[in-house]
């Protein structure tokens, strides 16, 4: 057996096809390898969403350069967005010997054989209809809880400043019998939850099925397990969507709805078919039915044009919806996106690291006060393992996706418990465990 060693950078879409290649390797001759130093084959499997995230892929792969000048034979190579954006400049420059974009990945026994024999090995061919979908993932979750499972590949969208569907492709759906059947598999293997993955989940279809007919038929073949969803683009969230949710008690109140954008101008230059009335119509809409249900974002600071006045229309929608956690960015312009061929990157990059600081700023007071307003209420929780801090802590998720932690040393990963939130951080429920455990 050769010993394969794989980092992840990127989406959790990286993550669920990092296991597809362990699983396709797995059958090939290779083992999984947690030891750089003693690993055969090298490979990060890579993201390039925004400039700062390739720069740190590039110093790793000079640190994994190490080993192949130290040890003869040992093969490095790239998978995932960043080899499908640079294609074969890495292995022209001699920094990789191998590079396979995400589509070539049942390629990668013989590309990996090509490359080992001292020939450099490229393929970055994208396809229409690749889904990988018959490849039963190796789940490199060490405690068997929680699982991905992808249900679609590609992104039809357009978003100007966005690279992943020049690195992804074009939009693909799973078909459901394979996504019912690994669903029915995570749960005969002690899986308690799994996460139905796309970059646009809402827009998954098949045969006559929406996602909301795919979302109640995983909800109803695995009802003893939780099922979350992600990525919800707001364009394409539909209200039978939160009717499955409402009515199905195993589908997590969470949902993660990127808005990019307070300002409809800005949303229009992205390329984005929503406006803010009609995001917020949707937060309303969300909240009416499931009053209990998280919303989280992603948000873009200093986007191609983007003035104070619009600067201001974001932080007064983050606001007006409270998000209960976002992820912040500042604008990082991407080669060959429309908006790098036709708008300039023109907020100097202080103000842009002003504005993404004003944001932050604003989230975590907003993350806070969510979770004050938690204080005094009682949660199931699906037990994770111990702290960070101590092992007499455990701590582990409740439905809307907020991470708890209480004192206990009974309780193992993968079960279910009750706590009553006692106090909070901007990040984390502070609990105690209840009398009532019984029967969970
Ligand atoms: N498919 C998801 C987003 C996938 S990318 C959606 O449409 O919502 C994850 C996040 O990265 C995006 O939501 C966006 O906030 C951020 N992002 C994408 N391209 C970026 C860029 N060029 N600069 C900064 N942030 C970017
Ligand atoms: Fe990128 Fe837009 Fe597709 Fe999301 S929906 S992956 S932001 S192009
Ligand atoms: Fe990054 Fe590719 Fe995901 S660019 S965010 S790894 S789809």
């Amino acid at each position: 057996m050769k010993k394969l060693y794989i980092e992840t950078y990127g989406c959790q879409m990286n993550v669920a096809d990092t296991e597809v290649v362990f699983s396709i390797l797995g059958k090939c001759g290779y083992e999984k390898c947690d030891i750089i130093e003693e690993a055969d084959v090298i490979l990060a499997n890579t993201c390039s969403v925004r400039d700062n995230a390739e720069q740190r892929i590039m110093g790793r792969i000079e640190q994994f350069n190490i080993q192949r000048r130290k040890r003869r034979g040992v093969v490095v190579g790239i998978l995932g967005c960043m080899a499908e954006r640079l294609k074969g400049d890495l292995t022209t420059s001699g920094k990789v010997d191998l590079v396979a974009g995400p589509d070539s990945y049942r390629r990668l026994p013989e590309l990996l054989e090509q490359a080992s024999q001292g020939f450099p090995a490229v393929d970055v061919t994208l396809s229409r209809e690749e889904t990988y979908s018959d490849i039963i993932p190796m789940r490199t979750d060490g405690k068997g809880v929680s699982a991905f499972i992808s249900i679609m590949r590609g992104c039809n969208n357009v978003c100007s400043y966005c690279v992943v569907p020049y690195t992804r492709g074009v939009e693909r759906s799973r078909d459901w019998h394979s996504i019912v059947r690994e669903a029915c598999g995570c749960a005969e293997s002690g899986y308690k939850e799994i996460t139905l993955l796309g970059q646009n989940v809402d827009s998954w279809h098949f045969e006559d099925m929406s996602f909301a007919g795919l979302l109640a038929l995983v909800a109803e073949s695995v009802p003893g397990l939780r099922v979350r969803f992600s990525t919800s683009n707001p364009q394409d969230i539909s209200s039978e969507v939160l009717e499955v949710m409402a009515s199905h008690s195993n589908v997590c109140r969470h949902i993660h709805l990127p808005v990019q954008s307070g300002s409809n101008r800005i949303l229009a230059k992205m390329r984005r078919r929503y406006t803010r009335e009609r995001y917020l119509e949707l937060v309303r809409e969300i909240r009416s039915r499931m009053p209990d249900c998280a919303i989280t974002t992603d948000v873009i600071a200093g986007f191609c044009s983007e003035t104070e006045e619009d600067h201001r229309l974001t932080l007064n929608l983050f606001e007006e919806v409270g998000f209960d956690a976002a992820y912040m960015f500042y604008y990082s312009e991407r080669p060959g996106t429309l908006a790098a061929m036709k708008y300039g990157d023109d907020v100097p990059k202080e103000v842009k690291t002003r504005r993404l600081e004003e944001i932050i700023a604003l989230q975590n007071r907003l993350s806070l006060e969510s979770n004050r307003r938690d204080i005094g209420k009682t949660f199931t929780v699906l037990v994770e393992g111990a702290s960070k801090k101590t092992d007499s802590e455990l701590c582990g998720r409740n439905s809307q996706n907020k991470m708890c932690v209480w004192a206990d040393t009974e309780h193992k990963p993968g079960e279910l418990v009750e706590v009553e939130v006692t106090a909070c951080t901007q990040a984390t429920l502070l609990c105690r465990l209840t009398d009532n455990q019984i029967g969970r």
